[in-house]
């Protein structure tokens, strides 16, 4: 038996498998197209690419992308941040955890399905402050204001953070442009959506785990939000659920790729056309893994509905329509009463 707490215990058919179908693997997509000067004068490239996307959107849920046009020094200089801030002692960490009040900031343990995930986070939001409800009740009208922690090391954390979450914006709309035409909308169909948005990023750190069989970095789920581009280093762990047969399927680390992948909200928005789908990562006993994911949110004030040019008498909305602020909150206070019922310190 492993050596880990019970707490972070997989039951027996949510295990890990430790052999690895890496085969047929996501989509690849170059965005080139998109960065070329003269994409205008090429509206065949544009839609090969709009073709391809919709496509991955369809059959997997998930892609990845290359000559996305986010500088690569960026991206080394956040990932190298979360290095050192993770890198300190726990205490030094706590300084700044995430509490009652502050919902975002350091975090050394959450859960997903009431397992324990093997790993530690640090969240900071992209707009501040961003509102959302105090309480799910309809009839609440109070806003909490969510602020970000800043730790004193690295001290760079924060300029770093605002220069790099500035460009996977730019990329987020730019692929929410492309969704929007795969589903033969007009490009700017989504930007509105995105004005006061909710989206944060996730720095990820899953230490060596002495039971990867056991355990998991991150339990199986599937975003909540909109949409997710995920930056993950060369050791891989992330796993894919594949649509056609279910099979967990390794996401293969490709050097300075980012991997998209569709929320439940974009589900809900498409009505179903592309769906959220399951994911999870798993550990292993030799090597750390660090991850940098960006969730691509919209306002807390949004009622997340199908599209109405998306639906008609044939096909009608599948869902109706909920708050987004309110999932929101609801989702951070049953976290909460999930780490009060195990007594961890908050
Ligand atoms: C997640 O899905 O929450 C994390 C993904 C990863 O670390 O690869
Ligand atoms: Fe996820």
């Amino acid at each position: 038996m492993g050596e880990v707490d019970p707490a972070f215990i997989q039951d027996p058919e949510h295990r890990p498998k430790l052999s690895i179908i890496e085969a047929q693997g996501i989509p690849l997509i170059d965005l080139s197209p998109l960065n070329a000067a003269d994409s205008i004068s090429d509206p065949k490239a544009i839609e090969g690419l709009v073709r391809e996307i919709g496509n991955a959107c369809k059959d997997w849920g998930f892609f990845q992308v290359i000559n996305h046009g986010v500088p690569l020094h960026k991206r080394e200089k956040i990932e190298t941040a979360a290095r050192k801030f993770f890198a300190q002692p726990l205490e030094e960490k706590r300084k700044i955890r995430r509490d009652e009040k502050f919902v975002v900031g350091y975090f050394d343990t959450e859960h997903t399905k009431n397992v324990r995930d093997w790993k530690e986070v640090f969240d900071f939001l992209v707009e501040e402050p961003t509102l959302v409800p105090a309480s799910p009740e309809p009839e609440d009208k109070e806003e909490t204001q969510w602020i970000n922690k800043w730790p004193e090391n690295p001290p760079e954390l924060r300029e770093v953070f605002e220069d790099y979450s500035q460009e996977v914006e730019q990329l987020s709309l730019k692929l929410m442009g492309l969704i929007a035409l795969s589903l033969g909308l007009p490009e700017d169909r989504f930007k509105s959506c995105f004005k006061d948005q909710t989206s944060f990023i996730r720095l990820n750190h899953y230490p060596p785990c002495p039971s990867p069989q056991l355990a998991l970095g991150v339990g199986r789920h599937k975003d909540g939000g909109a949409l997710t581009v995920l930056a993950q280093d060369e050791v891989g762990g992330l796993e894919v659920k594949r649509k056609t047969d279910g099979e967990w399927i390794r996401v293969k680390p490709t050097p300075n790729a980012y991997i998209i992948n569709v929320g439940d909200i974009i589900q809900v928005w498409s009505n179903d056309k592309y769906e959220s789908v399951e994911h999870r990562v798993m550990v292993n006993s030799e090597k750390e893994r660090f991850s940098v994911p960006f969730f691509f949110n919209p306002a807390h004030y949004t009622q997340v509905k199908p599209l109405e040019e998306l639906t008609n008498k044939q096909n009608p909305a599948k869902y109706r329509p909920y708050s987004w602020g309110k999932f929101l909150t609801h989702r951070r206070l049953t976290n909460f009463k999930k780490l009060k019922a195990e007594n961890l310190q908050i």
